[in-house]
């Protein structure tokens, strides 16, 4: 195997482009341009990787000497395997300490090492066991006040003066303070800490020149000085509170585990972690909203929306926006083959944008329903302990901005950062109003009143945009087709084949599949009604007029088309063909060979048929009951060429029939998509309680009746994503390690079950109220 340095004095450029290299690859020279300090990434980190999520993406960078990672599956894959892809070079200087730097380093007696972040296993989840409680959201509650009366502080001192620069007079020193009491250390000298944080981010992830090196040296070294300085000072006050007064205890009580050098180079390291990555989080996300005024303006109108708002500008520009990895043995990041020690610079802002993941994931959407899957917390094991500390902060930022100041405007200014690979806000951030039409001069009770946002990540139900209903129509018989417009005439956000969005009509929620073509400017629907059914369609066809407005989640995509396969047989039964008709006007758009076997009662019964037929007309074969036309599923999986992909929207039978027909095809073969799920609601009088351990956070739950595994997960403060919760989407799977599983979901196929690896925790339980262990 060839080591990256190997490599680079090889070919001096792209390991797997090497040869074509000389020939003038042009990917390759993306690869060899791609600069971490300057330039585009400097720019737009996300924008500056396009080319790399979709054409390259992991490539080596000659000109940093790592990996650079840029999709969203392949980040996420690194961040879940903390063994294979260590987090050990998290805080080592990107780039190297000259040997002065260095000297002086020593004359401070530096010796910053393992923390938390940075830290292998098993001992770093010994440690982040013994040091979780304070994070729990159940704890971090009793904060809310304390963020909140900082905040109203800094905003009383400017909310007549019309003109501010929000970094100096908030965001800097409220994240600072809030960070100083969560940890208990004394707030006496914050000015000094200002640039102790500025010198460390610039040393840990910066390319200072070789005199700038001297001297953030100096900075560094007086920060660590002070870091211990403080410990000292704090361990005279046995009793104090805050989490570093728990970690000096711990320190105490299990010195193996909460080692010296931890608590040393914790102290350091803390500070930043947990107050500059928020301000610079909060800075973006106030550029953010007022270069995106209609989001700005949605917000003051119905601050319900704020905590997935906050989640949304966390994915679209988060604070950190790269974080490293090295490998411990050969490894393999999408179809890279990596050798041992290979650094990798995983770039959490490009996948926080990747439209594999993401429906029109470069766009700023507050309504995104999944934007809580962002990267920039991190994922796994090391994901940010500290993360609904700063998620709280910027809901009351942006709850009292909001309400305060709703006339807040971006004043004509330049932006500038640090540059730097990892952390990344602006400087400054100008701002301007009218303080004469500052609504709390005619209501003085609005400077006081506040809404309550639980700890914790936002809840899906608070997101749904508006639209109306623009079109209305009989597609067949019993089938009602609607197109759906954004209420304001907005654009609706771009969305691809396999997506669906989900109505929202209180009790009657539902989803549906996305089915015009893809560059309307409405959402096509069609929607079967189902009298047997639990009422949704019944309602829809009841109910729904032209003209009306509705509420929508989405759009989501839970069933993509690979668009790299050789072949593709389309196979929908009914209502199962809305999703198939968006992917067969793709694989079309692509030039790709497709058939489309369409099954059902009757042609009058199969809806879009005229649209099938004027668009597809020469790839589709109609399968009916009353022409007796069946379609043949075993001749159709044997007659499949090498490296063609099934995909298939229809009845449960259906999908069974060709599960078992692919089961000895490639695992890529086949992909469905169930219409409806099975009933997934819990009655406490026939479930059972049951005991989980999670072995990677060494807790017991105890799963009542009437709780799902899921709300059991997230309750314990432990991010578990989740999307449908209805057994549909995969996205709550958990590893299981030991016990019997009662399978409730639509995911895992027959052999998946039986192998007993992953449970979908938001409909699955224990058997018979058996212990379980889980991951
Ligand atoms: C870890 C981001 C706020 C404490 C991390 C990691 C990231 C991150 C990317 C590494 C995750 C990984 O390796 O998977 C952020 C962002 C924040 C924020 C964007 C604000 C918007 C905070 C706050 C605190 C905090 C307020 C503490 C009060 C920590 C700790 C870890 C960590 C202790 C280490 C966890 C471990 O390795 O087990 N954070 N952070 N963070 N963060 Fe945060
Ligand atoms: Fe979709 Fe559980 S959240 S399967």
């Amino acid at each position: 195997m060839t080591t990256p340095q190997q490599t680079q004095e090889i070919s001096g450029g792209c390991p797997m482009h090497a040869a074509a290299s000389a020939g003038g690859c042009p990917v390759s020279q993306m690869a060899e341009a791609f600069d971490a300090f300057e330039g585009p990434y400097q720019i737009d980190p996300a924008e500056a990787l396009r080319w790399s999520r979709d054409q390259l993406p992991v490539f080596y960078s000659p000109k940093l000497g790592y990996w650079v990672v840029s999709r969203y599956e392949d980040i996420k894959t690194v961040f879940r395997d903390g063994i294979l892809f260590s987090p050990r070079n998290v805080l080592e200087k990107i780039t190297p300490a000259t040997p002065e730097a260095m000297e002086v380093l020593k004359g401070y007696g530096y010796a910053m090492n393992r923390t938390m972040v940075n830290e292998d296993e098993p001992a770093h989840m010994e440690r982040r066991r013994a040091l979780m409680d304070h994070f729990i959201p159940a704890n971090l509650e009793q904060q809310q006040d304390m963020v909140r009366r900082l905040t109203r502080e800094k905003m009383d001192a400017f909310i007549n003066d019309g003109r501010v620069d929000l970094i100096d007079a908030m965001l800097y020193e409220v994240p600072l303070n809030v960070a100083l009491h969560f940890l208990g250390v004394p707030e006496d000298e914050i000015a000094v800490l200002r640039n102790f944080s500025v010198a460390h981010s610039v040393n840990t992830w910066g390319k200072p020149t070789d005199d700038e090196q001297v001297a953030i040296a100096h900075d560094v070294g007086q920060f660590w000085e002070y870091a211990g300085k403080i410990i000292e000072k704090m361990k005279q006050e046995p009793e104090g509170t805050g989490w570093m007064h728990e970690t000096i205890r711990k320190n105490a009580e299990m010195p193996d585990v909460v080692t010296d050098s931890y608590v040393h180079s914790m102290m350091m390291a803390i500070i930043v972690a947990a107050h500059e990555t928020t301000s610079l989080a909060s800075a973006n996300m106030f550029k953010t909203l007022l270069s995106n005024r209609e989001a700005w303006d949605d917000i003051c109108a119905d601050p319900s929306l704020i905590p997935n708002a906050v989640e949304e500008c966390l994915r679209y520009a988060g604070s950190i926006v790269a974080w490293r990895r090295q490998t411990t043995a050969p490894a393999r990041v999408g179809d890279v083959d990596l050798p041992e020690g290979a650094k990798l610079l995983i770039v959490q802002a490009s996948g926080n944008q990747d439209e594999r993941h993401f429906e029109d994931g470069d766009k700023f959407d507050i309504y995104r329903d999944n934007a809580v899957d962002h990267l920039t917390f991190g994922y796994g094991s090391h994901q940010c302990m500290g993360k609904n500390i700063g998620r709280m902060e910027m809901r009351i930022f942006l709850e009292e901005m909001t309400r305060r100041l709703p006339h807040l405007r971006l004043a004509e200014q330049e932006f500038t950062y640090l540059p730097n690979t990892s952390f990344r806000g602006p400087d400054h951030v100008w701002v301007e109003w009218d303080p004469a039409l500052n609504p709390e001069r005619e209501h003085p009770q609005l400077a006081h009143d506040h809404l309550y946002f639980p700890v914790g990540a936002p809840s899906r139900r608070d997101i749904a945009r508006k639209v109306r209903v623009t079109g209305l129509r009989q597609e067949a018989e019993g089938i009602i087709g609607l197109t759906l417009e954004d209420a304001k005439g907005r654009p609706l956000p771009r969305w691809s084949a396999g997506a669906h969005v989900e109505l929202v009509l209180g009790e009657y929620d539902r989803k549906y599949s996305l089915c015009g073509r893809a560059d309307a400017p409405g959402y096509d629907l069609a929607i079967l009604r189902e009298d047997e059914g639990r009422g949704g369609s019944r309602y829809i066809h009841d109910h729904i007029g032209e003209g009306m407005e509705l509420r929508l989640r989405g759009p989501s995509n839970l069933f993509r088309l690979d668009e790299d396969a050789a072949a593709y047989v389309l196979v929908a039964g009914g209502i199962g063909i809305t999703p198939i008709v968006a992917m067969a006007d793709r694989l079309k758009a692509l030039g790709k060979p497709y058939a489309i076997h369409y099954c059902g009662r009757s042609r009058a019964t199969m809806a879009l048929l005229n649209r099938l037929e004027a668009d597809h007309g020469d790839h589709l074969h109609l399968h009916t009951g009353e022409d007796g036309t069946r379609a043949d599923l075993a001749a159709l999986v044997a007659a499949l060429p090498d490296g063609g992909q099934i995909y298939c929207c229809g009845p449960e039978r259906m999908i069974t029939a060709l599960e078992d027909l692919t089961a000895d095809k490639p695992e890529s073969t086949f992909h469905f998509e169930h219409f409806t799920a099975h009933d997934t609601g819990l009655d406490p009088e026939k479930e059972q309680a049951f005991k989980v351990d999670l072995m990677d956070s060494g807790l017991t739950l105890n799963v009542a009746a009437d709780q799902t595994l899921l709300d059991a997960i997230l309750a314990a403060g432990i991010d578990v994503a989740s999307d449908c919760c209805e057994g549909l989407c995969g996205s709550c799977e958990v590893t299981v390690l030991e016990g019997d599983i009662d399978h409730r979901d639509m995911v895992l196929t027959r052999s998946e079950r039986a192998e007993n690896r992953r449970i979908m925790s938001c409909c699955s339980r224990a058997k018979n109220g058996g212990r379980i262990k889980l991951a």
